[in-house]
């Protein structure tokens, strides 16, 4: 079976084609641009650009697939959590068009959708594992016992991991989002330059916390004088990098040890991170674990992962009803 995959929760344009949950035949991506210049997403820009770009991303979703809607057998789209507006744009269009064609269709939860990545990529993987959601919006840590039954035992408790990316990256002049960039002058910069705190990590349970690591590096960067600044700026952005990403390795590592729990998949934006990889393969220990994560283009927001997602949904709880609305806040479990 054919799904048709519509992603539009914040500034990606997504639409993809995947065949019975498991081989993706398009995934077309278009970032918004214009939120660069704001240093952040303007969401009424946001539902702007996606009115005009979805209809034609669709097209292309179908034509790099090679297929025409007849043969499509399902069509999810992203309910939420999200920006209210982008939401609206994507759900409304993929409602619109499964009652067209009469399709069925199915929302989907965008976070449940990261998670779902990883279906996509490794099909080996054990139904029961710990997953690692990490992105611009969410920081959570959930055990995982088979697609839909989640419990989620870690999060933040303020800024989610990639917002403290992109805030670093835009004090440091990177633009936005600058969570890549600011990994890639990383690679040329010493970690141990300086010891920004690791916040929480010594601490029982699998709580996070990134708000204080975020004005550690602003106050920090705020002393020196632009020379120095200049000079550093390689170092500092390794030293905030290890010390964001030290936390999510260790808590995630415990977790696994104290839960019994083999397989560990990463997900998100974050687990695009060169150093949260490279930090979890030393780390763990390779006779107790498996890790996995989704290839970049997977990681980052897309609509092969809602497609993946809504595919599993389907099967377990069949199709979602035409009035189904836009959650804004929806959480992992609210299904
Ligand atoms: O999953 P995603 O595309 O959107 C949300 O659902 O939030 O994640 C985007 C986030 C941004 O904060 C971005 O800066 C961050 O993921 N990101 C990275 C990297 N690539 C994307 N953060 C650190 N290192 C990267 N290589
Ligand atoms: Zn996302």
């Amino acid at each position: 079976m054919l799904t048709l995959g519509i992603e539009t929760s914040c500034d990606e344009t997504s639409a993809a084609v995947i065949k019975d949950g498991a081989e993706v035949l398009s995934n077309i991506v278009l970032s918004q641009a214009i939120h660069g210049r704001f240093g952040g997403v303007v969401p009424e820009l946001a539902s702007r650009a996606h009115i005009k770009t979805v209809v034609p991303i669709y097209r292309q979703a179908l034509e790099e697939a090679g297929v025409t809607i007849d043969r499509v057998g399902l069509v999810a789209a992203t309910m939420g959590p999200g920006l209210v507006g982008p939401l609206l744009v994507g759900l409304t269009f993929a409602k619109g068009l499964a009652f067209a064609n009469s399709i069925p269709f199915v929302a989907v939860n965008h976070i449940e959708g990261h998670l779902a990545a990883n279906y996509l990529e490794h099909p080996d993987m054990e139904k029961r594992h710990l997953s690692l959601i990490v992105s611009g919006g969410h920081t959570l840590l959930v055990e995982v016992d088979g697609f839909g039954s989640y419990d989620v035992i870690g999060q933040t408790k303020d800024d989610a991991v990639g917002e403290a990316f992109d805030k670093v990256a835009k004090i440091m002049g990177m633009g936005y989002p600058g969570g890549e960039k600011l990994d890639k002058l990383a690679q040329s910069g010493n970690a141990r330059f300086h010891r920004f705190p690791r916040a929480m990590m010594k601490e029982e349970g699998y709580q996070f916390s990134y708000s204080g690591l975020k004005t550690a590096v602003a106050l920090h960067i705020g002393k020196l004088s632009e020379g120095d600044f200049e000079r550093q700026k390689a170092d500092l952005a390794a030293s905030f990098q290890e010390a964001a990403v030290e936390v999510l390795v260790e808590k995630t590592i415990r977790a696994a040890g104290e839960r019994n729990i083999r397989d560990i998949a990463l997900a998100g934006g974050v687990a695009a991170n060169s150093r949260l990889r490279s930090m979890f393969a030393e780390r763990i220990d390779k006779n107790r674990h498996r890790l996995f994560w989704p290839p970049v283009e997977l990681c980052t927001d897309n609509a092969a992962m809602i497609a993946a997602a809504g595919y599993y949904r389907y099967r377990q709880d069949g199709p979602s009803e035409l009035i189904t609305n836009a959650v804004p806040y929806l959480r992992l479990s609210e299904m």
